[in-house]
């Protein structure tokens, strides 16, 4: 993946990255307000964290001069396992509340204050034919410790056994999803590809979850549309700080967090038996679980 991999708990973590997930899974102090982005990479993070930054903040900031126009998602909302590994920790701890906060840790592993406060958690998922694909620009962009990005082919066989940055995806996702299902008041767990087909609705379903719905004269007045506006891939993808930003010196532009958008892009760079074998993974694991994943099976793109 031109990055190095270690597994702990049953997952698959990025070396660099799991002393600080280890660190925070036992130092974190969670707070009963704050709301949680999670997610496995790649499935729509970086919209998500918009989107709820947008609604929380927004009768804080006009939209033509709101933070996420000269800001990354990922400045607005930080990746507390990134925060813990590189040492900026305080940070997380200086933040007012109600603190939004991004992990792509699996629930199972969460720090336990998250749970024992009963705090809000965003859980987002997406087929993941694209998830890969998505994955494998982005490991592309990173290069990161010189080494060099490994063939679609490898990557492909790879992710199937599981053996991907925060893999396997289904452990992950099922965790969220069954948690979802016992919990539906705090665990709320969106599709990628809901998202785009009804960006109005998940918006104010969020704006719901996290306790700060759109009032009758804001639905009036198209704030629920100005929301979905600002956040939408078109729109963050031309803002100068995400063609030509940098989170850190060492890291990708952020122009690598925008690189396609939209469902499917997996037919461009998988042939139909290679499609059909990680569908097939899929329904196998997700099997009884009453979840699909598959948003445009192989079939129907045929
Ligand atoms: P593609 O690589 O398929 O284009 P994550 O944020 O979890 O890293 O996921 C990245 C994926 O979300 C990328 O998919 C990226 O283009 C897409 N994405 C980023 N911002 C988006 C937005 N505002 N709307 C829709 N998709 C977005």
């Amino acid at each position: 993946w031109a990055i190095r991999l270690r597994k702990y708990q049953g997952f698959w973590f990025p070396q660099q990255i799991l002393p600080g997930s280890m660190a925070m899974q036992q130092n974190f102090k969670a707070r009963p307000d704050d709301v949680f982005v999670l997610s496995h990479p790649k499935s729509g993070t970086t919209w998500l964290k918009a989107l709820t930054y947008a609604i929380v903040t927004r009768t804080k900031y006009p939209f033509d001069r709101h933070p996420l126009l000269s800001q990354n998602p990922h400045e607005c909302v930080p990746l507390m396992d990134r925060s813990y590994s590189t040492g900026q920790d305080s940070e997380i701890e200086a933040m007012p509340s109600p603190r939004i906060l991004n992990s792509h840790l699996p629930y199972s592993l969460l720090p336990h204050s998250i749970k024992s406060l009963d705090c809000q958690l965003i859980y987002v998922c997406r087929d993941p034919k694209d998830v890969l694909v998505s994955r494998w620009f982005f490991n592309n962009r990173m290069r990161s410790e010189g080494m060099e990005p490994i063939p679609f082919t490898k990557a492909f066989e790879m992710f199937c056994e599981g053996n991907s940055p925060y893999g396997p995806l289904w452990e992950h996702v099922l965790e969220y999803w069954e948690e979802s299902q016992r919990r539906p008041d705090k665990v709320l767990f969106l599709k990628y590809e809901e998202m785009l087909e009804e960006p109005m609705r998940i918006v104010k379903r969020l704006a719901q979850f996290v306790g700060c719905p759109f009032t009758p004269e804001e639905e009036k007045e198209g704030v629920v549309e100005e929301v979905v506006k600002l956040c939408s891939f078109d729109k963050m993808k031309s803002l100068e700080v995400n063609i030509s930003g940098k989170l850190r010196p060492e890291f990708v532009t952020n122009d690598a967090f925008f690189r396609k958008g939209g469902a499917g892009d997996w037919r461009n760079h998988m042939d139909p038996e290679m499609a059909r074998k990680l569908d097939r993974v899929t329904e196998q694991k997700l099997e009884g679980s009453g979840l699909t994943l598959n948003a445009v099976g192989v079939e129907a793109a045929a």
